[in-house]
């Protein structure tokens, strides 16, 4: 399993985050969820959901990752509660409200010819009717008994949409309904953290910010440990730790190097580590091809110089440049600025990193 919540044996720790969320939504509070890309966010939020289930809770969860304007991010939210009160109900025995909703949202329901699953379409045509819209949608939530827990996943999206008023309508959104609990994640972290920081943005100071972290070695060492040991297979502490060296503690890395060792089936060793970490660079190399051909010779030269930087020096500083021939130093601030634009790097609280992991060690691979 590679992507995606599976259930709690498959889920590492992440203890402490869940009893922080757990504990926001008891005590009314929203909340950011924010960290480097696959991080395992998704995950901690379905996770999340499913230690919900047993209460009296609805929980959503809405990925806004490829919407272009507001009007695709509210049919998403108007069909993730459709589809949630009226499956398998469609055309019987839905509640006056529900009904109401329909009418209000200009719902159609039609019968997809393939497969005969029953097909949603909102008519949702301007944007002066998003606002609207959403307060239907919120007054429904509201109208129900059980807690409503509302996720917006990659929730930096709405910054990139033409229309420039999106943040102060979500943020309306979320004052008027405050019985409902909501969930903002994403993971550009720069833009996240500006979005709901800075004194002059409507989300300032509304919502709990939680950073999510690597899951720490130790407790990864037990988790891997006991899978593999299950499989009577088996891994010493030496090997796991090259696998989470190599994917710095990033979840994503870690599972899909694990999962394609137990695939292989020829023993874990130094070896067939090695060949699974060049597997997964090599599955990726005309994508990383690609985006490294589209760079200026000095950008590819920083990017490089940023990825083989062991010893953290600044990226302005005088041996930093000189080690890695990178010439004058505006033209090293010209290519972090593009490298920024690009979201190829990013500035943590050390220094400028790269924001994937195996695009870096793809990096370090090349010539
Ligand atoms: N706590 C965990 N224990 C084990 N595996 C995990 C854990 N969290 C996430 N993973 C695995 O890591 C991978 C990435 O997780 P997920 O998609 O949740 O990350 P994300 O931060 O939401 O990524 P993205 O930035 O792409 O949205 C998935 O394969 C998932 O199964
Ligand atoms: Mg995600």
């Amino acid at each position: 399993m590679v992507s995606g919540f599976l259930s709690k044996e498959y889920f590492c720790d992440r203890e402490e985050e869940l009893s922080t969320l757990i504990n926001h939504i008891e005590n009314q509070r929203n909340i950011v969820i924010y960290g480097n890309r696959r991080m395992g966010k998704t995950a901690l939020i379905k996770c999340l959901f499913e230690s919900l289930k047993n209460e009296k809770t609805e929980c959503f969860h809405v990925d806004i990752m490829a919407c272009q304007n507001l009007n695709s991010v509210i049919q998403l939210i108007g069909k993730a509660v459709i589809n949630k009160y009226g499956k398998n109900k469609l055309g019987e025995g839905f509640t006056k409200e529900f009904t109401k909703l329909l009418s209000q949202l200009k719902v159609t329901i039609g019968i997809d010819p393939l497969t005969h699953a029953p097909e949603i379409s909102m008519g949702l045509q301007n944007s002066e009717d998003a606002e609207t819209t959403l307060h239907e949608i919120g007054k429904y939530l509201t109208s129900k008994s059980e807690q409503i827990v509302f996720c917006i996943d990659e929730f930096q999206q709405i910054t990139t949409f033409s229309e420039n008023n999106t943040e102060a309508i979500f943020r309306n959104w979320m004052q008027s309904f405050p019985t409902i609990r909501f969930i903002f994640s994403g993971s550009h972290k720069s833009m996240i953290e500006s979005m709901f920081t800075q004194k002059n943005r409507p989300f300032y100071q509304s919502c709990n910010l939680l950073f999510l972290n690597p899951i720490s070695e130790p407790l990864y060492q037990t988790f891997i440990q006991y899978h593999f040991q299950k499989e009577d297979t088996l891994i010493s502490m030496e090997d796991i730790h090259t696998i989470y060296q190599w994917a710095e503690g990033q979840t994503y890395s870690v599972q899909l190097q694990c999962n394609l060792l137990y695939s292989k089936n020829v023993g874990i060793t130094e070896s067939s580590i090695a060949e699974v970490q060049q597997d997964i660079l090599d599955q990726d190399k005309p994508y990383f091809g690609y985006l490294y051909n589209m760079l200026t010779l000095q950008q590819q030269k920083v990017l490089k110089a940023i990825a083989s930087n062991l010893e953290n020096l600044p990226l302005l500083s005088s041996r930093f440049i000189q080690n890695h021939n990178l010439g004058s130093m505006s033209s090293v601030q010209g290519a972090i600025k593009s490298l920024l634009d690009k979201d190829l790097i990013e500035l943590t609280s050390e220094n400028y990193v790269l924001t994937d992991v195996i695009f870096k060690n793809w990096l370090k691979s090349i010539p």
